[in-house]
């Protein structure tokens, strides 16, 4: 008797408790919302993985990934140093692991990335001659990008190839090749990769000169008859200063060229830094300043931070139709690269989950910035 009376007891009180709790859901909690099913008809919704991530090492991450996002870039394991790590080697395990996870989890994977002057192999740093590097070049595409055309959704083929004023960087790359490298990369991933998507990647990318220089890199490889299919503009920001104007006016000058327009490296930086950007070359001195919130982030910063996730998918939305995908760079604040850049050591909270893969305050904003989209659209 006393075991039928006590069953409805206990599950009103956990419903009761979990209706309370609010934002207090448990990351695994099947009635939590999930990212990909609010934006299913708005765009893709991504985020990085890390090899223990890819591996499902992670028991809280192997719950929430599936359930939140329905896209996944690897953040290391597909770079250059990782994958061909020596001249005529290459290490694909991993990132073959990463195409199995996507399989496996109805998840497409955004490979990450093709060309990028950093994280290269010691090998192809210290290439002397024109023609070997050209070889390193060629070879590096058309062996990754060959190995999984048709087995990954998109790649992101050449990345931070622009200075900050949209000149090109002075890269191993421009050097040895000129600034026709990036049409070269692009032809070549065409080539060995025909029914992938293929994109140019950047930070800072929204800010006029930048964007400028982002622009005529475009045209350039469009004028030579080469196929390009997006632009990613990274979107790692500052709390309270993200450029909403420069953004929008971004995602018009993009989709303007024909080209699909992603956000695709997405946090918000809550601890004092004196510049922006995602150089990674960039670095800090330490200092217990710059570390505020060893003990958890004040609700002040925490309600700025959900105001401008929300704000940002107030614009996303707005541009539905121009934007295929936001990505976030990493599941949760503990895995940001921000916790260790410009200055390592230090405690970040720039993602929507945190350090025990609760949803933050920003996460319901941003549900809640789709929930106003469709009122809006019912001319509520
Ligand atoms: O895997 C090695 C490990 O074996 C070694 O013990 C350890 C200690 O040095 O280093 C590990 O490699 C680190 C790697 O992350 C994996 O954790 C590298 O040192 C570290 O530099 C690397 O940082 C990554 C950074 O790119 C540089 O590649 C960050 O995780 C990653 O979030 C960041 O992502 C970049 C994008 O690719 C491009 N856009 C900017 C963005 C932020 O910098």
């Amino acid at each position: 008797m006393i075991r039928k009376t006590f069953v409805p007891v206990v599950c009103a009180i956990s419903l009761l408790v979990a209706a309370c709790s609010g934002s207090q859901k448990n990351s695994a909690s099947p009635d939590m919302p999930s990212l990909k099913t609010v934006f299913k008809d708005d765009f893709a919704i991504g985020t990085a993985l890390n090899a223990e991530q890819i591996e499902e090492k992670d028991p809280k991450a192997a719950v929430l990934v599936p359930q939140q996002f329905n896209m996944a870039t690897p953040e290391n394991i597909m770079k250059a140093e990782v994958i061909h790590p020596q001249w005529g080697t290459y290490n694909f395990d991993l990132a073959d692991k990463m195409i199995e996870y996507g399989k496996k989890h109805n998840i497409k994977i955004n490979g990450h990335t093709l060309i990028w002057h950093s994280q290269l192999p010691a090998f192809a740093r210290q290439i002397q001659s024109v023609d070997s590097f050209k070889t390193f070049f060629t070879d590096h595409i058309n062996t990754v990008a060959g190995r999984y055309s048709g087995k990954i959704f998109s790649w992101d083929v050449v990345n931070e190839a622009l200075n900050e004023d949209g000149t090109m960087r002075k890269s191993v790359f421009l050097n040895k090749m000129g600034d026709n490298f990036v049409t070269e990369a692009f032809r070549l991933a065409a080539a060995a990769s025909p029914n992938t998507e293929l994109y140019y990647n950047d930070y800072n990318n929204e800010q006029p000169a930048k964007r400028a220089g982002c622009i005529a890199l475009i045209k350039k490889v469009q004028a030579a008859g080469v196929r390009i299919d997006g632009v990613g503009i990274q979107g790692h920001w500052h709390v309270g200063k993200v450029p909403l104007k420069d953004i929008e006016e971004s995602i018009l000058q993009y989709s303007a060229l024909g080209l699909k327009v992603m956000f695709t490296e997405l946090d918000i930086e809550v601890l004092p830094r004196n510049f922006q950007g995602a150089d990674v070359n960039q670095r800090m001195k330490s200092d217990p300043s710059l570390n505020p919130y060893v003990n958890g982030l004040p609700d002040s910063v925490q309600q700025q931070l959900a105001k401008d996730y929300q704000a940002l998918f107030n614009l996303f939305l707005k541009h539905k139709d121009k934007i295929t995908r936001v990505t976030f760079w990493g599941v949760n604040d503990g895995q940001s690269w921000l916790n260790g850049w410009p200055v390592r050591g230090r405690t970040n909270y720039p993602l929507l989950f945190d350090r025990q893969f609760m949803p933050k305050p920003a996460f319901y904003k941003v549900i809640e910035a789709k929930k106003d989209f469709a009122n809006t659209k019912k001319g509520f």
